[in-house]
């Protein structure tokens, strides 16, 4: 029997409908006309979530910068920049101990499916889950202890860092409790307010600004690094190609980024939902666009990777890759 159209339904799919054609109508103008209906649609995309879903949404489960690898890789990254190769034994042990979560989480999380017939987006909404976290992840303070007492010796010089789509102070968090924050000059950037505002009160003083990562304020190379979490995916592919040069032209020594989806497919796959998008990146495509700017360009497949230092080969998102590339 064919399934009933709601009215939300028809909204919705208006909706999609009107931002097609708004990208086409933009990509057809190009220029500043193109950056600006594209950050319109982003805004209305993420401008809908309520300011404390957007404070907790991405920190917890799998994602919580304490054990999710790309969070880890990026505050490792900023640690060898400033002290070198000095705490590499450290970094190896935070790594096992992360994988050690993992694989205990994915243990308790397959049990729990078992047990009540239901999926993931099921079991995580259930008490028996958060119990199950809070279990394994009883320890969760650990690394934040060690890392605040080796990066209490001062580095050479400090780092300035900027953050494209840094959300509610989400990873930046974890750069105050781990010691690093300190050691940085630091610049958060998001396009959605209540994200800024969020991060403002948690920490009032930082650097935290509304901005565009398609037309990013700053002057050229006038970081060191710049660092973006789970943001391309989201963009049109014109936006971004956009979004790599603009954070390539800031930076002057390296840009790190994560993504989520991504794979080994020769063009983009590209996927709208609703404002946004949630596209499968190609990793050649994005490969050539750092190409124009870095020369040193290293690609880490987060599942590969975790598997060869760890031996544990069940990382949740197998479509997880982080590029580190260097000016
Ligand atoms: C999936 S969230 C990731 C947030 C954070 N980086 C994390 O990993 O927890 C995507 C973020 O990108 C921001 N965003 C979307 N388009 C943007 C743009 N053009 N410039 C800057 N931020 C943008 C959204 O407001 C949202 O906070």
């Amino acid at each position: 029997m064919a399934r009933k159209v709601s009215a939300t339904d028809k909204q919705e799919r208006r909706w999609e409908r009107n931002s097609r054609l708004a990208r086409r109508v933009g990509s057809a103008l190009g220029g500043p006309i193109e950056r600006e209906i594209e950050r319109r649609l982003l805004r209305r995309a993420w401008q809908h979530f309520d300011p404390e879903r957007l404070k907790g949404y991405l920190v917890r489960g799998y994602q919580n910068p304490v054990i999710n690898v790309q969070s880890i890789l990026a505050r490792h990254e900023l640690i060898r920049e400033l002290y070198g190769d000095a705490h590499d034994a450290m970094m190896d042990a935070e790594l096992q101990w992360a994988a050690d979560r993992h694989r205990a989480l994915r243990a308790r999380q397959h049990a729990l499916q078992k047990q009540m017939g239901q999926d993931y987006s099921h079991v995580k909404k259930t008490k028996d889950w958060r119990e199950a976290y809070a279990e394994v992840m009883a320890d969760q303070a650990k690394f934040a202890a060690l890392w605040s007492e080796a990066l209490r010796r001062p580095p050479m010089r400090r780092l300035a860092v900027m953050e494209a789509a840094c959300g509610s102070a989400n990873d930046y968090r974890f750069f105050r409790t781990y010691g690093l924050a300190p050691l940085l000059d630091y610049t958060g950037f998001d396009l959605t307010d209540f994200n800024i505002d969020n991060a403002h009160q948690m920490f009032p003083g930082v650097d935290f600004r509304i901005g565009d990562v398609q037309n990013i304020d700053a002057a050229d190379r006038s970081y060191d690094w710049t660092i973006a979490h789970d943001l391309l995916e989201h963009l049109a592919p014109a936006a971004c190609n956009r979004a790599i040069d603009e954070l390539c032209r800031v930076a002057g020594r390296g840009v790190l980024i994560s993504f989520f989806l991504m794979g080994e497919h020769s063009e983009h796959k590209v996927q709208t939902r609703r404002f946004y998008h949630v596209n499968n990146l190609s990793r050649n495509r994005i490969h050539e666009q750092f190409e124009r700017h870095c020369t040193d360009i290293r690609w880490v497949h987060v599942r590969s990777f975790l598997e060869q230092r760890t031996g544990f080969s069940g990382y949740y998102n197998r479509n997880a890759w982080t590029l580190i590339a260097r000016r």
